[in-house]
């Protein structure tokens, strides 16, 4: 597809029951597959429909991670697992960083930007203040797998009144999240022209986690902190509930422009495109930038849930979780994928957008997750 030079600022919509309730072979369903894809090619992200997602699940979940997170650092330190490249357990504020505050290509994007489209600077900014919780929701491999450490388990937190509470509410609401956004990678490989099946496939074994992140508004609630500093995800695809604040901001490929993301009430969830969509496509699909910032209109939720629920922890969650391949996985560009790729560059050089030209070399899953984990100071 044509990259269009104007694009609308709202995120396309993705039916999902569309999707589920019709025929495979229908044209409602190929043409809502080729919306899915075509999405995810022009923006990075879309918005997906799901009614099987539930809003109070959503609720129930945010409460539950909202009073984890206001637990006593001493306490959440007893759920961490530095050994385990904290790929399980909790992960306390200021220790991941933001990979673009290191990476040069990811700097030349956001020099490229109009000034008043471009991030949060974070030239300056040490690591992120944010918390995250790592939830294993993979199926075990029926092999041995070469990435045992991505593969490890669980850990239920200490405290008696969570312990009870925490495994029912993080599968509910891990589950509907992973068939939400495994269905969507079997959309997408139908709108991409792949057999269906290619991507969840690939995906039957991936490390997913459930990975809820967590902000202290009390300590970072001033208007233009950086939460989560510019950057795009590792993994495959990620899919978000509805945060109870916004900031999460966007920038679709090529627009320049900065999108704060709005998710409808009621039963919408949204996607990103993330590196291993963006390796297995050849750059067809990119990986969607972003970053979650305080901006005005999270000032003022923060001072509309002061007043309406005084003794509620002042805490944003992000309930985000990240669909991965299996790590032992061939990942390697789709020859087909990446010669459309090579042409869509060519016409964005041809209007003066040039793009930066990325190499996809064949690599195992496992590993570009542990190259990426590097980068980001997770792994040393
Ligand atoms: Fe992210």
């Amino acid at each position: 597809m044509a990259i269009q030079q104007e694009l609308s600022m709202d995120l396309p919509v993705i039916d999902l029951d569309l999707f589920l309730s019709k025929p495979r072979g229908s044209e409602e369903v190929i043409n809502e597959c080729k919306k899915a894809a075509d999405a995810l090619t022009t923006y990075g992200a879309l918005v997906l429909h799901d009614s099987r997602v539930s809003e109070q699940d959503n609720s129930t979940f945010l409460d539950l991670l909202e009073d984890y997170f206001a637990q006593p650092t001493e306490i959440l330190k007893k759920d961490e697992r530095p050994e385990l490249s904290y790929q399980a357990g909790v992960t306390l504020e200021n220790t991941e960083k933001p990979k673009c505050a290191v990476d040069e290509p990811c700097l030349r994007i956001i020099e490229k930007l109009d000034p008043a489209e471009r991030p949060l600077d974070i030239s300056a900014h040490s690591p992120d203040p944010k918390c995250r919780f790592f939830w294993k929701m993979s199926e075990k491999p029926p092999y041995d797998t070469q990435f045992p450490v991505l593969n490890a388990p669980n850990v239920v937190p200490q405290d008696e009144g969570l312990r009870e509470r925490w495994t029912p509410i993080m599968e509910q609401w891990g589950k509907s999240m992973r068939t939400a956004v495994a269905d969507l990678a079997v959309m997408t490989a139908i709108g991409l022209g792949l057999p269906a099946e290619i991507f969840r496939d690939a995906g039957k074994y991936g490390p997913h986690l459930l990975a809820p992140t967590a902000s202290d508004l009390v300590k970072y609630g001033k208007e233009d902190t950086i939460l989560a500093g510019f950057h795009s995800d590792l993994n495959f695809l990620t899919i978000h509930g509805r945060s109870r604040y916004p900031g999460l901001h966007i920038w679709a490929r090529n627009t320049g422009k900065r999108i704060p993301v709005r998710i409808p009430a009621g039963n919408y969830l949204l996607v990103q495109a993330g590196k291993q969509l963006e390796h297995i496509t050849g750059g067809l699909i990119k990986a969607g930038y972003h970053e979650v910032v305080v901006n005005e209109k999270t000032v003022s939720v923060i001072e509309a849930r002061k007043a309406q629920f005084p003794d509620r922890p002042l805490i944003r969650i992000s309930s985000t979780f990240f669909w991965h391949l299996s790590s032992d996985y061939d990942l390697a560009p789709i020859p087909e994928l990446a010669a459309r790729a090579q042409i869509i560059r060519e016409e964005q050089a041809r209007l003066g957008k040039e793009e930066e030209q990325s190499v996809y070399e064949p690599v195992k899953v496992g590993q570009q997750v542990q190259n990426e984990l590097k980068h980001i100071a997770l792994m040393a």
